[in-house]
């Protein structure tokens, strides 16, 4: 898959909902209904991040909830990209890019979200042909602000922010033209997964998902 690829994909995805659920999930158990409740909520988008010894199940699981999408996070090396193809994730989102894991992802056919935090990265990725990149970490690296900036130099790359994002400030992201979705752990917040609390979850991604963009 050529990057050109891979962002074209990665933007089919950003279009799905405004927030991208990040999922860190512990337990195999939760995985079903966690990602029923999403989807239920308007979420069908899901990145579950591999930083836990649960989340190649989780990835398992979550693939055969109908209308979901399921990702995988944290990608950091080839043998994380192997396995996450495996697991049957269908894209992956890493909080930077190397060219070991970028060449990965390509020969593996896995559409990558690669992470960028100033323009530099940002121009590095273009060079490649990526044009749909993860802001990352988006609030400590100056929010809103810093990706209106980065906009205005390079506007053909499209971004979704990580990091730090919330109802309070998602739609200070959500309202820049060169922002698509935005992904965050707060729709799925711990003790609710923990506790099952589904409804809760549910009504969470519902909220997100009728955040305006
Ligand atoms: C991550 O990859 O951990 C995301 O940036 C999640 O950030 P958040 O927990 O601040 O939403």
């Amino acid at each position: 898959m050529t990057p050109q690829q891979a962002s074209l994909h990665a933007r089919e995805i950003a279009a799905l909902a405004p927030i991208i659920p990040v999922l860190v999930v512990d337990d195999v158990a939760h995985a079903r209904p966690l990602a029923e409740a999403l989807v239920a909520g308007g979420l069908p988008a899901l990145e579950v991040t591999l930083r836990t010894p649960a989340a190649l199940d989780v990835i398992r699981e979550m693939a055969k909830v109908p209308g979901g999408v399921v990702g995988a996070g944290t990608l950091l090396t080839p043998e994380d990209v192997q396995a996450a193809k495996e697991a049957g994730a269908t894209f992956g989102v890493s909080p930077g890019a190397t060219d070991r894991l970028l060449d990965a992802c390509e020969e593996a056919d896995l559409p990558l979200l690669p992470g960028a935090a100033t323009a530099t990265e940002a121009m590095r990725l273009l060079e490649r042909g990526y044009t749909m990149l993860k802001f990352f970490p988006a609030e400590a690296s100056g929010g809103a602000p810093a990706l209106k900036s980065i906009g205005a130099p390079i506007p053909q790359i499209s971004f979704c922010p990580t990091g730090g994002v919330s109802m309070k400030n998602a739609n200070d992201y959500l309202s820049l033209p060169n922002v698509l979705c935005a992904g965050g752990s707060w729709v799925a917040p711990k003790d609710a997964v923990e506790s099952g609390d589904w409804a809760r979850i549910e009504t969470l991604a519902r909220e997100a998902a009728a955040l305006p963009r």
